[in-house]
């Protein structure tokens, strides 16, 4: 990628977003620990039936993911028997593309767009359902984008937006983050780290260049009765949100950013499996107990979702 082409991107959060996620994506699914197993599988299916408030879900025909990247959510959603149909739309087309391939290895009937979700290049009321995760925070102006989900929706049709940072949350985890990139980059220049396990300072420095555009791709936090009233303002009924991590996503944001500080695959299976089963321990015990003690704005995610009238 040309430094002309990254200079240009910090006045333009659009093109910052296909440069970041067009760099990210054939390691994104690595970097996020995505997979197309039982393990991505319910996790994507627990936050779409928590979002749904656990109500049963009939399998549709056709399902569209705004903001799809590399496909995990609507993949595994159609795996969980979701939709028999997916479209996966992205504005970055290394994203697409990723997404296209990872449906087909998985034998899923999907296509894929490259779609600017302001600008849908859908007519009105085409799918029975539109999913989205982590991707409205990226997105310059949300009442337009939520207006166009609800305008390709069926009437009758219901969106799931899920996995988006709340306001509160996403300060405390961008922290815990940025000071774990910094002790990283320090920890690479010891002596006496093992060149295998540590990405050189080059490496490093050459991945922030593209790095650094995260703080302008990043545009919003939300708050979780701010983003439900724009949903009815764009249209939508039977609106309801719902929030999740607390513990786990104060453990699951440095963890993330240490692996991307270091060399892929020199942490091991046993550390993979050992940040895993953290998380999951403390994903419970956000579910089950602090979720009755700690107000729900204070969470990391929040889910929303609404029907087409
Ligand atoms: C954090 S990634 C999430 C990807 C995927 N949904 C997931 O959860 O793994 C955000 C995605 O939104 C996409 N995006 C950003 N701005 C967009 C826009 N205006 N229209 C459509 N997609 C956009 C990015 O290219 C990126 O793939």
């Amino acid at each position: 990628m040309t430094a002309d082409r990254i200079d240009a991107a910090w006045a333009d959060p659009k093109l910052a977003n296909v440069i970041y996620h067009d760099w990210e994506a054939s390691t994104y699914d690595h970097k996020w620990s995505i997979s197309y197993d039982d393990r991505c599988i319910d996790y994507a299916r627990d936050i779409f039936d928590e979002a749904v408030g656990g109500e049963p879900f009939e399998t549709v025909e056709s399902a569209l993911e705004v903001g799809g990247g590399t496909g995990f959510f609507l993949l595994n959603l159609m795996q969980s028997g979701v939709a028999k149909r997916g479209t996966i739309t992205d504005i970055s087309a290394g994203m697409v593309a990723q997404a296209v391939h990872n449906g087909q290895a998985l034998g899923l009937d999907v296509t894929g767009n490259v779609a600017d979700v302001e600008f849908m290049p859908f007519d009105d009321g085409q799918f029975d359902l539109v999913v989205g995760h982590a991707f409205l925070h990226h997105i310059p102006d949300v009442d337009v984008a939520l207006r166009e989900i609800i305008r390709i929706l069926k009437p009758g049709g219901r969106f799931v937006i899920c996995g988006e940072p709340t306001r509160k949350g996403d300060f405390v985890a961008r922290r815990l983050s940025h000071a774990t990139w910094w002790a990283a980059r320090r920890v690479a220049t010891l002596p006496g780290v093992p060149s295998s396990w540590a990405r050189s300072p080059e490496e490093l420095e050459q991945s922030s260049r593209e790095a650094a555009l995260e703080a302008i791709v990043d545009l919003h936090t939300f708050d979780p009765d701010r983003l439900a009233a724009a949903c009815m303002r764009a249209g939508a009924v039977d609106v309801r949100t719902a929030t999740q991590e607390l513990t786990a996503a104060w453990f699951g944001w440095p963890v993330r950013t240490f692996e991307a500080a270091v060399r892929p695959g020199a942490l091991g299976w046993g550390w993979a499996s050992f940040a895993y089963r953290t998380w999951q321990r403390l994903n419970a015990l956000d579910r089950v107990v602090l979720s009755r003690v700690v107000p729900a704005d204070v969470f990391y995610n929040v889910s929303v979702t609404g029907v087409r009238p």
